[in-house]
């Protein structure tokens, strides 16, 4: 009997081993062996995430947090043990690592991801070497927090100054945000571990986000909406992108097989996953056949109908396993699928270090008269984010943050003399006003900025007195899910603008100076009193270190060198898409009309000759520059010019100059904006009298538009102007070649047209 019973357990052992031998294990097996073993179940299951509020956390379950083992993550993928498949776990960017702070087991530390500076401010350096570290940074904090995929950048166009989420996005120009993007990505991925490109795309505003339709040309959304991503995308091939919530001419992004199939996969050859925006679409089954990979955050439902659509022969089987093996393919380059030991031990030191010089060189200097720099003065310090700096946006794109530095702290530790009592007033009264805040639509009233402490003007005098310069910082935040508005966001307040003017009077009555620093998430009306000041600096949102980032510049230890990726208008009804932002009809919008076509920021500013406060690409510096030398390779083209320019310091000061290069294209055969940047670069630190050569190389693919009646890129033939300059105004070079015969560049698949005919603006018609 005994005998009998080893031996049963022997067979069964040696049968229970061969089985699991059978089954395939994903890493040990192909990826098909292993999509073959799952059931019609596990996989309607598997291309979803595992949903909302489902985590087993650290300690065991945690309600309401999402994102299995990391706290705060924005979700995960299904795991299937019996296939060795993972979880691997998603978490927000684009600004920093969006988790919850971690508590380290059997001791009171708690460690924090690091807040960078928001997308448009790493993009204001021009930098992307710096846009690289700071990917670098991001991702190592990713990578050491136990996540796989950061869910930034965000490569969106900003179309209108009023889009909520622009401070997440970089650029007006699909060159800029292109690049940027590419260079963060680069920067990120090389930690091993993945980004997230989003949101694909024309996610142009947060009106009607999630059921807004964007009725647009095949040319513009080719030339700039789709071209930022196409320009990342094929640089740096991102583990994965997002796809939006809107509608594309009346498809939603993720249910478009023309966006992520045609254009994605097949023309731009890309060869990650694609996920949704979180609980983005309607028709899931389509989603699935349209190269949606993942559905995100997942829900039950979705399963379910997708399930029955297969039943029902409405998919096939073959597009959920097209689908699957992209999911697979991305798990097994995470380190959860590698079981990388993460210890929650970010790089605090040099991420803080990183985080502090993007900010500075993203700040934007507009305006100068003979103020800055300064040192060992007192400065009267005004304006209630001098004290309560906004860091960073809201929503999906904050960071939870172990510490930030305000402009107070940061010129206080440089060594500026600050008003003691002026900092209690204005404490006092940032902290009565969030007091008496409504308490209801919480996130939005937690954004905006308290209303300006009232400076009488007897107190303004006595300031101006015991002071030897005043510094008042205008804040202004957003997030996700709003848009900000003409008269709360972009307009100043009353009371804003009575402290402006108060202040300009009186010091200046008494021969002192004043500046206005913007701590903005995005451009805001400056022409109405940019005369009564002495000094502007655009702070953007910079950060956990912004104070010390401030004190830098507004010292010189630090030169600025930021330029400004989009145009400043003179009023807001200047934005060429001010008339039909965001969409109609105006109570509850469905449909957003691009009808400015490829005119969006200076792109129409220039060909349409309307004056602007500050123009694209204008940053100033403490020193000056000039190009002291310029070379084009051939007049005529062939397959490619080089051009090549010495900038040289002739100032006094060291620093770093943003070398920008437009192409003004001879515009015969079709519509062209009058310039068009194709390149750009910025120079390493410079001393007084130091030069740097930079070499430009234009292809046909640069100079390339696309023609929908064609469904091709091509090159116009005639005389090119290539303009080289500072900003988009201030052009200091220009060299001309030809174009003898037309160039078709590529032709395309005529996929995504307008199903409704709509006006679009030209030149001609002016
Ligand atoms: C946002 C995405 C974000 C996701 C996950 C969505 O609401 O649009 O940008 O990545 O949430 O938090």
């Amino acid at each position: 009997m005994k005998v009998y019973i080893k031996t049963a357990a022997i067979i069964f052992l040696l049968t229970s081993s061969a089985v699991a031998q059978q089954v395939p294990q994903l890493g040990k097996h192909t990826i098909k062996e292993v999509i073959g073993a799952m059931t019609l179940d596990e996989k309607v299951d598997f291309i979803k995430g595992i949903g909302m509020g489902v985590s087993s956390g650290q300690n065991g379950p945690v309600a309401g947090s999402i994102g299995g083992r990391v706290i705060g993550a924005a979700g995960a993928t299904t795991k299937i043990p019996r296939l060795g498949i993972p979880e691997i776990i998603v978490a927000d960017g684009p600004a920093g690592l969006r988790i919850e702070p971690v508590k380290i087991m059997n001791s009171s530390e708690v460690r924090y991801a690091t807040a960078f500076p928001m997308g448009t401010a790493v993009a204001s350096s021009w930098n992307t070497a710096l846009a690289n570290k700071v990917g670098k940074a991001m991702g190592n904090d990713v990578l050491q927090f136990g996540v796989d995929v950061i869910l930034g950048p965000g490569a969106n166009i900003q179309r209108n100054l009023l889009c909520g989420r622009n401070f997440e996005y970089y650029s007006e120009d699909p060159v800029v945000a292109g690049n940027i993007a590419a260079a963060f990505i680069d920067g990120v991925q090389s930690n091993n571990v993945g980004v997230s490109i989003k949101h694909f795309a024309a996610n142009n505003q947060e009106t009607s986000r999630n059921y807004i339709d964007v009725i647009i040309s095949q040319r513009a959304l080719r030339e700039i909406y789709l071209k930022a991503f196409e320009i990342a995308i094929k640089k740096s091939q991102p583990w994965t992108v997002m796809s939006s919530y809107n509608k594309i001419n009346g498809t939603y992004a993720s249910e478009s097989h023309e966006l992520l199939t045609t254009i994605l996969r097949d023309e731009w050859k890309f060869k990650g996953m694609v996920m949704t925006d979180w609980f983005a679409g309607r028709d899931y089954p389509l989603q699935v056949k349209a190269g949606n990979d993942l559905l995100m955050p997942g829900r039950k439902r979705e399963s379910q109908k997708i399930k029955e659509a297969i039943e029902n022969n409405e998919i096939s089987i073959q597009d959920l396993d097209r689908n699957i093996e992209k999911i697979l393919g991305l798990i097994l380059k995470t380190p959860s699928f590698k079981k990388y030991n993460h210890q929650n031990a970010p790089d605090d030191k040099n991420n803080a270090m990183i985080s502090k010089q993007s900010a500075a060189e993203g700040m934007v200097l507009l305006k100068n008269n003979n103020v800055l720099p300064f040192r060992e003065k007192r400065i009267a310090l005004l304006g209630n984010s001098s004290y309560d700096t906004f860091v960073g946006g809201t929503g999906s794109g904050e960071v939870n943050i172990a510490h930030s530095v305000s402009f107070w702290e940061g010129l206080s530790k440089a060594g500026f003399k600050l008003d003691n009592r002026l900092k209690s007033s204005y404490m006092g009264h940032i902290e009565k006003e969030k007091l008496a805040r409504p308490k209801r639509n919480n996130i939005l009233e937690a954004i905006k900025p308290v209303g300006e402490l009232n400076v009488e003007r007897s107190k303004m005098d006595t300031l101006a007195n015991s002071s030897d310069i005043a510094l008042i910082t205008i804040g202004r935040n957003a997030g996700e899910g709003t848009d900000r508005s003409v008269t709360n966001d972009f307009n100043l307040s009353d009371q804003e603008m009575t402290l402006i003017k108060n202040t300009a009077d009186i010091f200046h009555q008494k021969g002192k100076k004043v500046v206005v620093a913007l701590n903005i998430d995005a451009l805001i009306d400056v022409a109405s009193w940019k005369d009564l000041v002495d000094g502007i600096i655009i702070t953007w949102l910079p950060g956990q270190e912004a104070g010390d980032a401030f004190a830098e510049i507004i010292s010189g230890k630090t030169n600025p060198s930021g330029h400004l990726a989009q145009s400043l208008p003179l009023k807001y009804t200047d934005v060429p898409s001010a008339g039909s932002f965001p969409g109609l009809p105006k109570e509850r919008p469905t449909k957003s009309y691009y009808n400015e076509g490829v005119y969006v920021g200076y792109r129409y500013y220039s060909s349409f000759n309307k004056p602007v406060c500050y123009e694209f690409g204008f940053g100033l510096s403490y020193t000056q520059f000039s190009i002291t030398n310029s070379t084009i390779s051939n007049s005529k083209f062939k397959e490619a010019v080089d051009v090549g320019i010495t900038i040289k310091n002739i100032g006094k000061t060291a620093g770093k100059e943003v070398v920008q290069l437009y192409v003004s294209a001879p515009g015969k055969t079709m519509e062209k904006p009058e310039i068009e940047l194709k390149g750009f670069e910025k120079t390493e630190l410079l001393s007084s009298g130091k030069s740097q050569k930079i070499k430009f190389t234009l292809t046909a693919s640069d100079l390339a538009s696309f023609d929908s009646s064609r469904s091709a890129w091509v090159v116009e033939p005639g005389t090119y102007k290539i303009k080289i300059g500072n900003s988009s105004k201030n052009i200091l070079r220009t060299i001309t070649f030809e174009v003898d015969k037309e160039i078709i560049v590529e032709k395309v698949t005529d996929v995504l047209k307008p199903k409704e005919a709509f006006e679009e603006i030209k030149v001609a018609n002016q």
